[in-house]
């Protein structure tokens, strides 16, 4: 029996004869607020898992290791079976969304050195923050796991920041999860628009776009799968 796993926006099975390798497929549902709002918008995963295949190839050539191996058709990819670790793993660049609201400030402001934080990913308790006692109280994660999860993430900020600077986008913050395999941390899930704030001027390229009522974001989406296309092929960002 093929292993199989459906979470809200993604399907993970087992590779058949696939030593440890999992197919992630992403679905078009899209929730916010953590599943109390439902939409669906046709294109929308097989547009999130390009953008995934290109960042993960990017960063592979960029020397960070992740769990990604390669594509298999056109909304999917096939990865390291890993046990996730249930962190969300924040890097901020600018301020915006739950910081704002709960430290009082507005958004838009630099944040330097960038901010990392750890949120507890459990829907029921809205994904609280986490202190680093709190993490080791839960058995997440030691306190070298720690150091190695916010470097990692702070180099993977490094070389997104630069890829999306060169799409002409401010990368404001983003969300990672990482896992386990074989002892090892490996980056892991995705990283879409979905996952990211992604801002162009005063316009939203992300998932704000849904969050906020605004419609379909799927043409923010696209817009960045455009552009960083053309900038992983060399070509200028119109
Ligand atoms: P936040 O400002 O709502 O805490 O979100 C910070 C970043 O993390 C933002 O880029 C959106 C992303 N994020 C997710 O990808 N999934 C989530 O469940 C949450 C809460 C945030
Ligand atoms: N709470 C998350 C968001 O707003 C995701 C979700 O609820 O599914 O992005």
């Amino acid at each position: 029996v093929v292993q199989r796993y459906e979470g809200k926006a993604k399907v993970v099975e087992d590779v058949v004869d696939g030593e440890g390798l999992v197919r992630i497929a992403f679905k078009d549902d899209a929730t916010a607020g953590d599943g109390a709002k439902k939409d669906r918008f046709l294109g929308k995963g097989a547009c999130c898992a390009e953008v995934s295949c290109l960042i993960f190839e990017y960063l592979r050539q960029r020397g960070l290791t992740t769990h990604f191996v390669r594509r298999a058709g056109d909304r999917a990819f096939v990865a390291r079976r890993v046990k996730i670790i249930p962190l969300e793993v924040v890097v901020r660049n600018v301020t915006a969304g739950s910081l704002c609201r709960r430290l009082g400030i507005e958004q838009g402001r630099q944040i330097d050195p960038p901010i990392v934080e750890f949120y507890l990913k459990d829907d029921e308790l809205h994904d609280p923050l986490l202190t680093e006692d709190y993490i080791r109280l839960l058995g997440l994660a030691s306190r070298e796991e720690l150091d190695v999860l916010r470097r990692e993430a702070l180099r993977v900020n490094d070389e997104l920041r630069e890829l999306f600077r060169r799409a002409r986008l401010l990368l404001v913050d983003f969300k990672l999860e990482f896992g386990r395999a074989a002892g090892e941390l490996l980056l892991a899930d995705e990283i879409s628009p979905e996952t990211c704030r992604l801002w162009d001027g005063q316009r939203s390229l992300d998932k704000d776009v849904f969050r906020r009522g605004e419609g379909s974001p799927l043409g923010g989406y696209r817009e960045v799968l455009a552009r960083i296309r053309s900038v992983l092929a060399g070509e200028p960002v119109s």
